[in-house]
This record gives structure tokens, C-alpha cells and sequence, in this order.
């Protein structure tokens, strides 16, 4: 394994044109105008599979996106791992914020990322994550270095809520089967700061629609004797957060896993700069829970926000309405043991019992899904942390993460295995974002660390 190191360097440049052809195609899950795009990334992955050493791959459709599965089988008693990634991307919009089109990738400098950092949808959301295993796997079999099986499951609807995973792993179980699952989909926290990700939030998200009158109504004949739906859920959605920032849903926090002051004190000790933090993004302050600091705020803690909202007049100029209907895209972040579709119907209920009599509220749930929390004490975190300790020198820092892969609790319970999650992103590399990019740094630093797990993986296993 001496030699990843040379490999990646010799090979630099080509990982990043295969990267970036791949970048190249449109494939954003949530809009059937890409559906072609997402069979072409779909072939584009499996193709890239084969000529990494995989022995097969196939398509295999769903009823939704395909998912790409690839394998290749050293000794049926050896370990195996089942890698994990997404091909499909957000949608890029708004498009006039980007600085360069957001599939015609380019890689720029910048202060984070002095090397430079690839410019484009989904280059660290997760596409260039997910091909930092294909080169890994690349590298091994070209130099005689794969040490146990590998499997790949290559989804294309994790941005949409991987509506149909769901129905693939229990229809696929055998062929899923697995030692350790590993994902590259969440971030690290710096450079010089590895970082493995041991928990993830849950995700709750609805959508609700206020009703007023039958029809848009003249503001001036009948404004301040009709409920005006936009106002009233404003209202509504203000009340759902008291002055401490709780959230007011009765039965929302019931369930709710407290972390022990031992716990809390441990995650204090991860490196974070608070004045750093804020510059990033522009804010002259933060704003959260009462009694959480940043950290917790976004990662132990369960939340509410508004995603989105309208209704009424939103075109140029002013023109009188009242608006019949207001509408609003919610989603509620959730921490271990609380049950998304408890979560969803503890809002709905609440939602529709806080509005006046004079509007008619509907909330319609969309995806979801369990929070996810691990322990360290597993040879899969203990052969990621070793493999950290390979190509950073150091070891990696246990961190939890705010984000969500809805899957990844459905892995553990249908797959019995344990989740690694090695993620090599930046916060600050805008996912979801204009400008979302990845580190030409990261993108290789990932290449030679994934070869190390596998390594220490098999090891431990025969132990
Ligand atoms: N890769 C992200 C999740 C993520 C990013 C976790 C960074 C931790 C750190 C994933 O693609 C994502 O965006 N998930 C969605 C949920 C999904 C149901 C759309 C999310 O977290 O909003
Ligand atoms: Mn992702
Ligand atoms: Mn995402």
C-alpha cells in the first residue's frame, strides 16, 4: 500500500478529467426533463466500474431512477465491503448565482482550497465523493492490493428521498450482503482535522397549504374582514418556536436523546471557530436553541425550518390582493429515537389544530427519515480510524453531522451491518448551493485514504 501515494500523483490528472466528464451530465433526480441524463450518468458509472477491475456490473431498474450495482469477488471467505454512493444531483438553480455553469465543470483556486477546487453540481454532493471509491478500487486491483470483495450500490434518487431504495435492498438482500457498509457523503472538519462522521439527523419534511376565500379578493373592499392566508401562516409558523428557539409541537421532544455532560464536554473539544464560522458566511451573529452552542445546535439538537414560502403577488410592481391560499415547505431535522412519521403526524395534528376557524389548513408529508448514531467500539470505525492515521498522521476526530442520508438507518436494520461514514467535503463547499465545488485536495486525499480501510478492514477481520 506503500505506493498509493505515487499512484495518485501519477494519476492526478487523469482522475480529475474522469471526474469531470462525469460532472459534465445533468443528472438531477428531481426533474423528469433530465430522465435521459440519468441513464446516461447511470451507463457513465458502470462503465467506470468495469474498467476499475469490477468483474460486473449492471443497471437495475426500479421503479423510480436506476441504481448501478457493481461487484468484484477475490474469495467468497474473505470480508466484503458494500460502498454506497448517489449519482444523481440537486437541482443547480438559481443559475444566474453561479459563476460558472453548474455542468460545465472548472477547477479554481481558492483560499480553502489552494491546490484548486472543482466547480460544478454534485462535485462533492456526492459524485465526486462516490468516484474517490471507483479510483480507490482502481488502484487496488491494477497493483494487486484488494485484499477482500467489494461491492458497489450506486443509487440515483438520494436527493429526492430515496423513495425506492427502500424496495431494492429487501428485494436485492442476498446480493447486498455484506461485512461493513462504507460511505463517502458527508463532510470532515479541516486539513489538518480527519474527522469520521458517527451520527446523522433524521429528517421530518411536509408541506403545508392555507386556505382562505375561494378567490384572490381586492384587498381594499375586503382586507381586514377576511383572513388573509398568507398572514395567518405566518403566524402559524412563528408560533411553532417559542423565545428560547423549542420548538412548541406538543410530544415533538418526548423522544428526544439527551447527551450525558460527559458527551457534550467530548464534542466541545473538537476544534471550531466560532468568529471563523460566522465570517464565512456573512452573519453577524448566530442564532439557535437556548442553552446549545453552535455545534450541538446543528448536530445533537432537532430543528424547524421553513424551506420555502408563497403565495399572493410576487411579480414586479405592487398590485392589491388578498390571496386565497399561502403555502410553505417545512422540514424538521430529528435527532436518534425520534420516529419521523411520529414527528409527522405529531405536526400535522398540532398544525391543523393551531388554525383559525376562517382558513382551512392541509399538510401534506413528503420524505423522511431516522436519524442515525453509531458507536466507535466496531473494527469497521477502528479500520477507518486507522487508515485516517495512514494518509493524514493523524487520528480522526468522532464527529456528529447535521445533515441526513434517510438510508443509512434502513442499511443497518435490513443489512445488519455497521455504517462508516469517511467523508472528505468542506462545510463551506456548497452543497446544494451555487458554486458547489470539491477540493482537488480532498478528492485525492480520499483516493489514498480508502485503500488503508480496506487494508486494516480485512486485518481485523481475520483477528
Ligand atoms: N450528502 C448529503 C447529506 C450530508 C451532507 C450529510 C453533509 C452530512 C454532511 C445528502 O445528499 C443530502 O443532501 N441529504 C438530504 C436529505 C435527502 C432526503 C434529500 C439533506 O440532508 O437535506
Ligand atoms: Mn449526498
Ligand atoms: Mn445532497
Amino acid at each position: 500500500m506503500k505506493d498509493i501515494k505515487k499512484y495518485v500523483e501519477e494519476n492526478k490528472e487523469r482522475f480529475l478529467g474522469e471526474l469531470i466528464d462525469l460532472l459534465k451530465i445533468p443528472s438531477i433526480s428531481a426533474d423528469s426533463n433530465y430522465k435521459d441524463s440519468m441513464i446516461k450518468t447511470a451507463e457513465a458509472v458502470k462503465k467506470n466500474l468495469l474498467e476499475a477491475g469490477c468483474d460486473s456490473a449492471e443497471i437495475c431498474e426500479t421503479p423510480g431512477h436506476p441504481v448501478v450495482y457493481g461487484e468484484k469477488i477475490i474469495d467468497k471467505n474473505l470480508p466484503t465491503v458494500l460502498v454506497y454512493g448517489h449519482y444523481d444531483v440537486q437541482p443547480p438553480d438559481p443559475l444566474d448565482l453561479w459563476n460558472s455553469p453548474p455542468f460545465e465543470p472548472v477547477i479554481k483556486e481558492t483560499e480553502i482550497h489552494p491546490e484548486g477546487a472543482i466547480y460544478a453540481r454534485g462535485a462533492c454532493d456526492d459524485k465526486g465523493q462516490m468516484f474517490m471509491h471507483v479510483k480507490a478500487l482502481e488502484y487496488m486491483t491494477k497493483n494487486n492490493e484488494l485484499p477482500c470483495n467489494v461491492k458497489f450500490m450506486i443509487e440515483g434518487e438520494e436527493e429526492v428521498g430515496s423513495e425506492h431504495l427502500g424496495w431494492f435492498i429487501e428485494n436485492n438482500k442476498e446480493k447486498l450482503a455484506n461485512d461493513v457498509i462504507l460511505i463517502s457523503d458527508t463532510g470532515m472538519i479541516a486539513k489538518d482535522t480527519p474527522s469520521i462522521t458517527t451520527g446523522l439527523r433524521g429528517l421530518s419534511y411536509v408541506e403545508v397549504e392555507v386556505t382562505g376565500p375561494n378567490r384572490d379578493l381586492h384587498s381594499g373592499l375586503y382586507g381586514g374582514a377576511v383572513a388573509n392566508p398568507i398572514n395567518i401562516l405566518s403566524k402559524m409558523i412563528a408560533s411553532l418556536t417559542d423565545e428560547n428557539n423549542h420548538i412548541t409541537i406538543p410530544g415533538f421532544y418526548d423522544k428526544v436523546e439527551e447527551l450525558s455532560k460527559e458527551e457534550r464536554a467530548k464534542m466541545a473539544e473538537a476544534p471550531y471557530d466560532e468568529e471563523a464560522y460566522k465570517k464565512k458566511i456573512d452573519i453577524d451573529d448566530v442564532y439557535g436553541e437556548a442553552g446549545y452552542s453552535t455545534l450541538e445546535r446543528a448536530s445533537i439538537r432537532p430543528t424547524l425550518d421553513v424551506n420555502g414560502m408563497w403565495g399572493g403577488y410576487i411579480g414586479e410592481g405592487a398590485k392589491t390582493v388578498l390571496p386565497s391560499k399561502a403555502y410553505a415547505k417545512i422540514s424538521m431535522r430529528l435527532v436518534p429515537n425520534q420516529d419521523w412519521k411520529e414527528i409527522t403526524q405529531l405536526f400535522k395534528k398540532h398544525f391543523e389544530s393551531i388554525a383559525p376557524e376562517a382558513v382551512t389548513v392541509e399538510v401534506k408529508p413528503h420524505h423522511g427519515g431516522q436519524g442515525y448514531v453509531t458507536p466507535i467500539d466496531n473494527i469497521g470505525y477502528q479500520a477507518a480510524s486507522k487508515a485516517y492515521e495512514a494518509s493524514f498522521g493523524k487520528t480522526p476526530i468522532p464527529q456528529r453531522s447535521g445533515g441526513s442520508i434517510p438510508i443509512v438507518s434502513l442499511f443497518e436494520k435490513e443489512l445488519k451491518s455497521k455504517i462508516i461514514l469517511m467523508g472528505f467535503g468542506f462545510d463551506t463547499d456548497a452543497i446544494h448551493s451555487p458554486n458547489e465545488h470539491f477540493g482537488v485536495w480532498n478528492y485525492l486525499k480520499g483516493i489514498e485514504t480508502i485503500p488503508w480501510f480496506y487494508k486494516y478492514f480485512t486485518e481485523m477481520s481475520k483477528e
